[in-house]
């Protein structure tokens, strides 16, 4: 039975607490949708203040709804838009710590008041993003942006490798 256990109270000792379980959870299975879909509902689970937590994937040069945790939520985003089209173009993790301060947020969930998108890069190329919402202004932080691109990171080295020797 797979299970995640995570008993810390502080973010970072969550996070601490919730990476090596991850690894275990997604090290040996290179199905990126599989890992996508356990990895939201691990991150969803650990984190009440998260309130969506998903995937997008490049798909024919535009952003498509992947494995998510939480509302139904907006289906393709282009390149350049919202927060998470932004984060794709520029390639680079966004902490937007009041969406009503982001030009072009697209409110999928209008609960969200905070949001962080990290980009999926592998090997130059941009598969895809990593989106988090929170229903709460100021949830994220540098120790987010660590640890989720730090997660990213570590799906990716699965693709890589299953690219690699398959
Ligand atoms: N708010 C995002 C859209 C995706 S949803 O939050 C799930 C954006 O501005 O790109």
């Amino acid at each position: 039975m797979e299970t995640i256990t995570v008993l810390a109270e502080g973010k970072k000792e969550k996070y601490e607490e919730l990476f090596p379980q991850l690894q275990a959870l997604a090290g040996d299975e290179r199905d990126l949708i599989a890992n996508m879909a356990n990895i939201s509902a691990a991150l969803k689970a650990t984190f009440p203040v998260f309130s969506w937590v998903g995937f997008y994937r490049m798909q024919k040069g535009e952003l498509v709804l992947g494995p998510f945790q939480g509302k139904v939520a907006c289906v393709r985003i282009k390149i350049g838009n919202g927060v998470c089209g932004t984060a794709a173009k520029e390639r680079r993790t966004i902490i937007v710590p009041d969406v009503d301060g982001f030009p072009g947020h697209i409110a999928c969930d209008p609960d969200s008041r905070s949001e962080i998108v990290v980009p999926l890069t592998s090997s130059g190329h941009l598969l895809g993003v990593l989106d988090v919402d929170s229903d709460k202004l100021n949830s994220f932080d540098q120790i987010d942006r660590f640890y989720l691109e730090k997660i990213a990171e570590m799906i990716l080295q699965e693709i890589y490798q299953s690219n690699t020797e398959d």
